[in-house]
């Protein structure tokens, strides 16, 4: 593996890791040998990935890290997002990286017929919430006058698509952020990250298609789509880079998809 000893007894905070990319990322950050707080909703499956967690760390041999916490944490309750950090343990307050990963699609309704409580849904999670989270991460990272910021975005945030409105605008949104945020901190030591990937299979399209197993299936049909490993693995390589290197912006797409709506299918 090529991650450095940068990583080791690190504290990196994942939202949205109870699936997908952000259970990938949570378990790869635990086999370099950081320590890993782990937030989302559904607190059952976080502490699945926290053992997962255990046993990666335990085949990283890198005798670091090694503790893991699942917080519940709702990205639509502002209430709860800004009081983040009397939620953590005491052991995991001093967030080195922040990995915003929470995030979801819901539906493919053209403007006029998206509903009501699926634009909520969209842009208080990956837009609302995010910027909560971050602005009580930034000032704690100022504060120390370290941390790391690794923000999801998305190919959709890049090529806005018919029937992702709403979507596309929320990464577009947080890729606006993510930038201005960069520009502000460029005097400091805190570094800003942008991962966008394109078709990765995870529970994104069946939350997206509302537990429609076979529309989720369709998305991928012919197409080999990437994992939540590939994209763990850019998370990690973005965090584990010498002190003097931001990653700023990574677009990872699958090989034969090229753009939002450039997919070759066999
Ligand atoms: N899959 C793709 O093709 C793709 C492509 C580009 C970008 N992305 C982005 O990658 C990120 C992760 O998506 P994924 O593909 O890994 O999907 P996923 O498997 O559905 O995971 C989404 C995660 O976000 C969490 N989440 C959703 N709503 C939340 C809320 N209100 N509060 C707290 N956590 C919430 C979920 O946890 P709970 O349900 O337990 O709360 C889950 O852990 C998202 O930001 C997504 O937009 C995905």
């Amino acid at each position: 593996m090529w991650t450095t000893k940068l990583l080791h007894d690190k504290v990196v905070l994942v939202t949205g890791a109870s699936s997908g990319i952000g259970a990938a990322t949570a378990t790869l950050f635990a086999r370099a040998g950081a320590n890993v707080v782990l937030t989302a909703r559904r607190t059952d499956k976080l502490a699945e990935v926290c053992r997962a967690c255990e046993e990666a760390n335990r085949a990283g041999q890198t005798g670091k890290g090694g503790r893991y916490a699942a917080v519940s944490l709702d990205m639509t309750n502002t209430e709860q997002v800004n009081k983040v950090l009397t939620l953590l343990p005491e052991w995991g307050r001093d967030v080195d990286v922040l990995v915003n990963n929470a995030g979801l699609a819901v539906g493919t309704d053209r403007v006029g017929d998206v509903k009501p409580d699926a634009i909520d849904r969209m842009l208080n999670t990956n837009v609302h919430g995010l910027i909560h989270i971050t602005q009580q991460l930034v000032r704690e990272f100022k504060a120390r006058n370290s941390g790391h910021i690794i923000n999801l975005g998305s190919i959709a945030g890049v090529n806005a698509y018919p029937g992702g409105s709403v979507y596309c605008a929320s990464k577009a949104a947080l890729h606006s952020f993510t930038t201005a945020l960069r520009m502000e901190l460029v005097d400091t030591p805190i570094r800003v990250s942008e991962i966008q990937p394109g078709m990765v299979e995870t529970e994104f399209s069946l939350v997206r298609y509302r537990g429609d197993q076979s529309a989720a299936d369709k998305v991928y049909e012919g197409i080999e789509p990437l994992t939540a490993e590939d994209i763990a693995e850019e998370v990690v390589w973005a965090a584990s880079r010498k002190p003097h290197v931001n990653v700023a912006d990574v677009l990872i797409l699958p090989t034969n998809q090229a753009s939002s709506y450039h997919v070759s299918r066999k």
